[in-house]
């Protein structure tokens, strides 16, 4: 029988960074798709590579041109290979990236996505095109819509991209732009197509989510407006969304984690530092006192919530008393797991001219900071034995006969079933922490005909 995918091209895509470039790679992957182009892991077997690239710190970026420096032999061998870096490290860098690495084909910028097909094009006539400018027009609008082809049951969707905070460290509103919403009737209709297809869980994204004021048929819309109607989706089980900054954690937001039993117990609320002089100096607009106030409201709406952050050691200026605050914040909230940085200088922000905190020291702050976190994750992992959660499912695991998925808390789950499928929701008894996720069994009736709660 012939092979219906012969004769198509093989796109290989990498993806750096953030859940935001994880999805633009998706969008990306369904525009080329409609070119005829599919999926490959294997960049030996590809027609086409795309870095999907990120520039948040500089060993971000620096990863990019090790990469592109390992693709050289591919393109030696396969001359007519098209070599293409989107995302941030593009956005940010443009036509230098064609300077400095001459295999590189084209370059695209984020907000330009919906214009690769035809840069493609161009590129394989010869031109070596380069696309950094901020469109008037919503490349989401512009990109075909999403397949049925995917059978996983969790899902992104972007409802917000860009920045207008401008922390003194952050390269984010220069690379995404300015704060944008999509329109709710966009995100509701890409949400249901999204449920036909079988997703069960869609995570909300944006740099700064919790700033989302989309147009509604009534006037602008907040974050928790849109969850309380994301919600009303049949088949549509869990919300989740991020990043959020904490001056836009809207009291209507707080009340939907309290209402809406579909928006999951699980916030990412970055603090970065638990010092006030280093706040002000990052330009956080808050203090630590105000973020702990924020945090005592939260929890009052939904008790168990359990909170996550980001947090930058060795920031210019940062000294051991600082430090010490930031360390006292992290013992006042306790928190279920969290990302930490050494401080980077990003060229073109504030704080890049600063003076530096020596490495030595960031990096001694970083180890302690996650020997913290570590001790706090393990024991918010040790408090789940005992309890009953609800797991949605994902894959088999490692172990023949397990399966895998994510508690509300948004814990990695195994239990032994070897029946189970994507999407089933069952609750189950956790039985066991392991460091990085929790082992469980299935409750009560769970068997083949009455399987689950739920399902697909
Ligand atoms: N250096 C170190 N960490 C940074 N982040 C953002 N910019 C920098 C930087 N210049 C971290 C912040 C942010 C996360 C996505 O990355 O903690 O919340
Ligand atoms: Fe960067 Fe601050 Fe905006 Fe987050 S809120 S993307 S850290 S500028």
């Amino acid at each position: 029988m012939a092979d219906p995918k012969a004769g198509l091209k093989k796109l290989h895509i990498k993806t750096y960074g953030c859940q935001m470039n994880v999805y633009d790679s998706e969008r990306m992957a369904e525009a080329m798709g409609a070119e005829g182009y599919v999926l490959t892991d294997d960049p030996a077997a590809a027609d086409m590579v795309l870095l999907n690239t990120c520039h948040i710190r500089e060993k971000a970026a620096e990863k990019l041109y090790s990469d592109l420096g390992r693709l050289k032999p591919f393109k030696t061998a396969k001359p007519d290979l098209t070599v293409a870096v989107a995302g941030c490290v593009a956005q940010a860098e443009g036509a230098e990236i064609l300077r400095r690495m001459p295999l590189v084909d084209l370059v695209v910028g984020s907000q330009n996505y919906h214009r690769l097909p035809a840069m493609v094009k161009a590129a394989e006539g010869g031109a070596r095109p380069v696309d950094t400018e901020f469109p008037v027009e919503d490349k989401f609008d512009l990109l075909p819509d999403r397949p049925a082809a995917s059978a996983r049951p969790t899902a992104f969707l972007t409802v917000q991209e860009g920045c207008d905070k401008f922390c003194a460290f952050c390269v984010v509103p220069y690379t995404r732009g300015a704060e944008i919403s999509r329109p709710v009737d966009r995100i509701l209709t890409e949400a249901g197509k999204l449920v036909a297809r079988g997703v069960r869980e869609i995570t909300l994204l944006g740099q700064n989510v919790n700033g989302y004021h989309g147009q509604g048929p009534d006037g602008a819309w907040g974050l928790g407006r849109l969850t309380r109607d994301l919600a009303r989706i049949e088949g549509l089980e869990r919300i989740r969304y991020t990043t959020s900054h904490p001056n836009d954690m809207a009291d209507d937001l707080i009340a939907a984690h309290a209402e809406e039993p579909k928006l999951m117990p699980y916030l990412h609320l970055p603090v970065q530092s638990g010092s006030d002089r280093i706040l002000k100096a990052m330009n956080r607009k808050h203090t630590a006192e105000d973020y702990l106030r924020l945090v005592e409201r939260i929890r009052a709406a939904r008790p168990d919530i359990l909170l996550t952050s980001d947090f930058i050691v060795g920031f210019p200026g940062e000294t051991e008393a600082d430090f010490q605050a930031t360390l006292d914040l992290i013992g006042a909230v306790t928190y279920g797991a969290a990302y930490s940085f050494k401080y980077s200088a990003r060229p073109g922000t504030p704080a890049a001219s600063r003076e530096a905190v020596a490495a030595e020291v960031a990096d001694d702050r970083l180890h302690r900071l996650q020997a913290l976190i570590t001790r706090q994750q393990r024991a918010a992992q040790a408090a789940m034995v005992g309890r009953v959660v609800t797991v949605l499912f994902e894959k088999p695991g490692r172990m023949p006969g397990q399966w895998v998925g994510k508690s509300e808390y948004l814990h990695a789950v195994h239990v032994a079933a070897p029946d189970l499928r994507p999407g089933v929701l069952a609750r189950v008894r956790i039985t066991a922490s392991d460091p990085n996720s929790l082992a469980g069994e299935l409750m009560g009736d769970y068997g083949p005909r009455r399987p689950v709660l739920a399902a697909v």
